[in-house]
């Protein structure tokens, strides 16, 4: 059995319980995961006997090497051609990705249904499975996360005087396709001086200037797998209160680090580093999540924020990135990719996390 197939067959399993007979999947990650598939036209009609696969003339060469269930290609909208391969299979109660499928999708299958097949909606049985990596999976966000380590470096080594931010992004981002990256993971996040503040500034014209942070966060895809890291640069000689803010945030990602294992709750991962930053009167200005899972997807579950019960389990992909936020001076975030293991977590990013000064 291929791993497309067996996770394929660990869903069909899941049938009975959510009372379906077979899931239309269409959100493209999903499709992915179940297929193979790596373009940007494709959806599975899962079902026990026959999953088909539904795609347009231009992803025909490709979907043949890549996708191991029936595939149909052809022009003109899928959705009617679901409908037909549904009642072709006797398919009656239909699922369908509800957080996944638009009001104008789902009113178009409702309408092409023959009768008697209702829809039913499902929610993240996908992305529950995806959450937990094979070892295979886990390979490829370790390659991906050394590429992006990599670049990181290479990029750093190219500064110059007079670069801007957009200039070290453009820089990092070239460096990760050199180095066989897909595509960056995201749009790279390079923010300096006070602008290291904005946890996710778009990188500008603003030039990196002596006498404050550099805020680098990147990831690079490969395989369709991504990373994610954020580290700090400081640039001319850093004073106490960046370095204390350094260290404030450095001690809370240790801490959050330290709190990961197998059966822990993901909100509790979060309060470790939240716990920290309160000590250093820091807390008001950690303004997102302590983590979020990653894998064919930047940003998928679990999210490690307040509140949050996902127990985590061994072979979940998860990064790690408290951050502190203060307006008009800088901010800092540190960030690293792990995986849990079976008696805590590997972190998988080999940057060092010492406050780089330059
Ligand atoms: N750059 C997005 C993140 O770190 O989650
Ligand atoms: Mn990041
Ligand atoms: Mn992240």
């Amino acid at each position: 059995m291929t791993e497309y197939q067996s996770r394929r067959a660990s869903l069909v399993e899941q049938f009975g319980k959510l009372k379906i007979d077979a899931l239309f999947v269409s959100f493209l990650p999903n499709v992915r995961y179940l297929t193979g598939f790596t373009g940007s036209n494709g959806m599975l009609l899962l079902t026990p006997e026959r999953p088909t696969f539904f795609t347009d003339p231009r992803y025909k060469l490709q979907s043949a090497g890549e996708v191991d269930c029936h595939v149909r290609v052809a022009t003109g909208p899928a959705l009617p051609r679901v409908a037909a391969q549904a009642a072709r299979q006797k398919i009656h109660r239909l699922g369908f990705e509800a957080a996944r499928v638009s009001f104008e999708a789902y009113d178009s299958l409702k309408s092409k249904l023959t009768l008697g097949v209702t829809l039913r909606p499902v929610t993240g049985i996908v992305e529950r499975r995806r959450m937990r990596k094979s070892p295979a999976e886990i390979e490829i966000v370790r390659a991906a996360v050394k590429i992006n380590s990599e670049a990181f470096e290479q990029g750093v080594r190219a500064i110059a005087a007079g670069m801007t931010e957009a200039d070290l992004a453009a820089e990092i981002e070239y460096r990760m396709r050199r180095l066989g990256a897909d595509k960056p993971s995201f749009e790279t996040i390079v923010a300096a001086g006070a602008r290291s503040a904005l946890p996710h500034a778009h990188p500008g014209a603003a030039p990196l200037r002596p006498g404050g942070f550099v805020l680098i966060d990147m990831g690079a895809t490969l395989d369709g797998y991504s990373s994610d890291m954020t580290r700090m640069l400081f640039l001319g000689r850093a004073g106490r209160r960046a370095k204390a803010l350094y260290r404030a945030v450095l001690d809370a990602q240790l801490a959050a680090i330290d709190a990961v294992r197998p059966g822990v709750e993901a909100g509790k991962v979060d309060r470790a580093a939240r716990a920290v930053l309160r000590r250093h009167g820091l807390d008001k200005a950690f303004l997102h999540s302590t983590g979020h899972g990653l894998g064919l997807e930047i940003h998928e579950p679990p999210r490690l924020g307040k509140g949050e019960t996902t127990r985590l389990e061994e072979g979940m992909a998860i990064t790690i990135e408290p951050g502190a936020y203060i307006e008009g001076f800088g901010g800092v975030r540190i960030e690293d990719t792990v995986v849990v293991t079976a008696n805590g977590c590997e972190i998988l990013t080999p940057t060092p996390k010492e406050l780089l000064v330059l």
